[in-house]
């Protein structure tokens, strides 16, 4: 099969990269309403972009309304938090993911615990293995649509403390969840180690 992109609408293109550009992990991020309200929603194109300092970044595409409520608080109150959840909360992710009002907070309607950060004013989940505090640092526009990637500075990382052992985070016991392409999900299969050659990541890494 050789499909031309120039051939493609836009919804197939969106298809095709969804499916092909997988597993992704999720983003469960949680940021502050201009009435205070606690925003949480899904993001799953979504990656590290810098280990120094720590920064990551996720695709927003646009709302049915506009602006999703995500960037938007981003922007207004230059934090969030990039919560991580575990596979048993496949469920919870997706809910959070219709679209709601910005009144509506999606932690508190699907019984989602929140407490304080310690560095950003946008509190964090409860009950997730791993939480990133966040500072909003730029997005970046790509192509013709509504899309931008937005990029922030991890300034806190909280880790379930039986997760971290040697600087390092447990995968097979902090169970991330995979998304596929669609309303799929996919946990993790079986991990396959190999000798590092050594020159990845920065210096020290290993
Ligand atoms: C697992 C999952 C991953 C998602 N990933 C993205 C994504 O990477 N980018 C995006 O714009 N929307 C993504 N969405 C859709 C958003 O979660 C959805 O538009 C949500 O309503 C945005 O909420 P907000 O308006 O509160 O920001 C995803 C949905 C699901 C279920």
């Amino acid at each position: 099969m050789k499909i031309l992109a120039s051939d493609l609408t836009v919804p197939e293109t969106y298809k095709l990269l969804t499916g092909v550009v997988v597993p992704r992990p999720i983003a469960w991020i949680s940021t502050l309403s201009e009435a205070g309200h606690v925003n949480l929603a899904p993001f799953s194109c979504f990656t590290f972009v810098s280990s120094e300092p720590p920064m990551i970044g996720v695709s927003i595409g646009g709302g049915m309304r506009g602006l999703k409520d995500t960037p938007g608080n981003m922007r207004r109150t230059g934090e969030f938090v990039v919560n991580i959840a575990d596979d048993s909360m496949i469920q919870q992710v997706h809910a959070t993911s219709f679209d709601f009002p910005p009144d509506v907070s999606e932690a508190e309607k699907f019984g989602l615990a929140t407490i304080p950060s310690d560095i950003v004013g946008c509190p964090r989940l409860r009950d997730v293995p791993v939480s990133m505090e966040c500072r909003f640092s730029t997005a970046a526009k790509f192509g013709q649509g509504a899309t931008e990637f937005y990029v922030g500075e991890v300034v806190c990382f909280h880790i379930r403390d039986e997760l971290y052992q040697n600087g390092k985070v447990h995968t097979a016991q902090l169970r991330p969840i995979c998304r596929i392409a669609g309303p799929n999900y996919a946990t993790l299969g079986p991990i396959v180690t190999q000798s590092a050659p050594g020159h990845w990541g920065p210096p020290g890494a290993q």
